[in-house]
């Protein structure tokens, strides 16, 4: 089976393979539930960035919220990518697993002062700033310890990405960025801000976006904006446009990255903005395809109007199902001994919203392990403790090794820091 964006996850002879590991071994020695990540198709996914950036001045961010897993940062880092962050702990994450402050752009809507003096004392390269509240909390946090933060103001283009509702973030209802119309205004507003340095302007539009289109879009009314501002004598030298491109999770036929990149820089350059240094913000395509969600089948349990694969993986692995309605594709992760029947893949949660795919055929018995693929964003990161269920262990896979990247939660960790009541003498006997 050819898996789309993910060359090196393959079925061979009906085995599920993550490069040159089998998924089954990693199953038995790891336990499941079990994320596995590929290297090679994160560098293969990677390389599709920065060989159509290559000879441009750029920062390539990977957006952590994707996946945070110290090492997936770590690999990131190595390979001198920044990061997009939007929250202090991502900021403390991205600087344990030894990424560069100034190849940091601090992204969200509710920044909080804290997180504010942190990334001015650490110096990321920018804050992305979302309001003009914001901005002037800013500038009197960066004023009070003697720095001017460098900021980039995120406007709201309003461009349907045409996505899922939950993940568009371009459009005027959306709570993200500053108004188009508000933008000149509020550049002007920075630009005299004792404690702001205006360094860009940026915008995201939305996640899982599988159509060229909306990108340039933005971009065109991003343009616009820089020649107004800069025209008002406030020069921008970068442009960010987010992240958000797709990947192939069903039949979806997502741009190429490179393909993007290219048509984006192509409109850049017809523009006369050639010069500018460019920035994105990409999760989901440098890690979506690079991971399987490893799971064991514990019960099969037919019935008159849906028959129910119950397995030991669950929406508090992983959410996207529950709370999108994604469709992820499952597959048996060795060849099939039983008989191919329909069923919803379930997992132990007790909610009928607990399923991770509705209908799907599959070949199994109890004991046998079955995989989702296209997990490697926004599964993990998104992971709960809801039903006290541990978070499941992560493997990185590279060639023929597998390393054990993050260890399966206890249920010391899970009570740690809670505390019982003391004698109560209220209490009924
Ligand atoms: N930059 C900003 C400011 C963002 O808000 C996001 C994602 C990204 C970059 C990265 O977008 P990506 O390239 O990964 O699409 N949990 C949802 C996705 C939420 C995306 C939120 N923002 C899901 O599972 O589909």
């Amino acid at each position: 089976m050819d898996l789309p964006g993910a060359p090196d996850i393959t079925l061979r002879e009906g085995r599920l393979m993550v490069e040159g590991v089998a998924a089954v071994d990693l199953a038995r020695r790891f336990k499941t539930p079990l994320y596995v990540y590929s290297s090679a198709v994160m560098a293969h996914a990677l390389a599709s960035y920065q060989n159509a950036l290559a000879g441009r001045d750029h920062l390539l961010c990977y957006a952590v919220k994707a996946n945070s897993a110290l090492a997936v940062l770590q690999w990131f880092a190595r390979r001198g990518c920044g990061f997009d962050i939007v929250s202090g702990g991502e900021l403390e994450r991205v600087l344990a697993a030894g990424g560069d402050p100034q190849r940091i752009v601090f992204s969200g809507v509710g920044k909080t002062r804290a997180e504010m003096e942190r990334a001015l004392a650490v110096d990321v390269l920018c804050f992305n700033v979302e309001s003009i509240g914001e901005l002037e909390l800013l500038s009197e946090v960066a004023s009070g310890t003697g720095r001017r933060a460098r900021v980039s103001l995120r406007v709201n283009p309003d461009v349907d990405a045409k996505t899922h509702p939950y993940i568009s973030t371009g459009l005027r209802a959306n709570k993200f960025g500053i108004a188009h119309e508000d933008a000149p205004a509020a550049f002007a507003r920075a630009s005299r801000l004792p404690g702001i340095e205006v360094a860009g302007i940026d915008c995201h539009i939305g996640s899982q976006i599988v159509d060229a289109d909306p990108y340039v879009d933005a971009l065109d009314r991003l343009l616009d904006l820089v020649e107004r501002v800069e025209a008002d004598g406030v020069p921008l030298a970068h442009i960010d446009v987010g992240g958000g491109l797709g990947i192939t999770y069903r039949d979806e036929t997502p741009p190429d990255a490179g393909a993007l990149v290219a048509r984006l820089l192509e409109r850049i350059d017809a523009r006369g903005h050639g010069h500018r240094k460019i920035v994105f913000e990409p999760g989901r395509s440098l890690v979506g395809n690079a991971g399987v969600l490893v799971t064991e089948v514990l019960y099969l349990k037919p019935g008159s109007e849906r028959n129910f694969c119950i397995v030991d993986a669950a929406m508090n692995d992983l959410m996207r199902p529950a709370m999108y309605g994604a469709w992820m594709r499952i597959v048996e992760c060795a060849p099939a001994q039983a008989a191919a029947v329909t069923w919803d893949v379930v997992g132990p949660i007790c909610e009928s919203g607990d399923w991770l795919g509705r209908e799907r055929t599959l070949a199994v018995a109890p004991g046998d392990f079955v995989a989702v693929l296209s997990a490697g964003a926004y599964a993990m990161s998104m992971a709960s403790n809801y039903n006290t269920r541990p978070r499941a262990a992560e493997v990185m896979v590279s060639g023929s090794e597998a390393v054990l990247i993050r260890e399966r939660e206890s249920l010391a960790d899970l009570t740690r820091g809670e505390h019982l009541l003391g004698d109560d003498a209220r209490a009924p006997a």
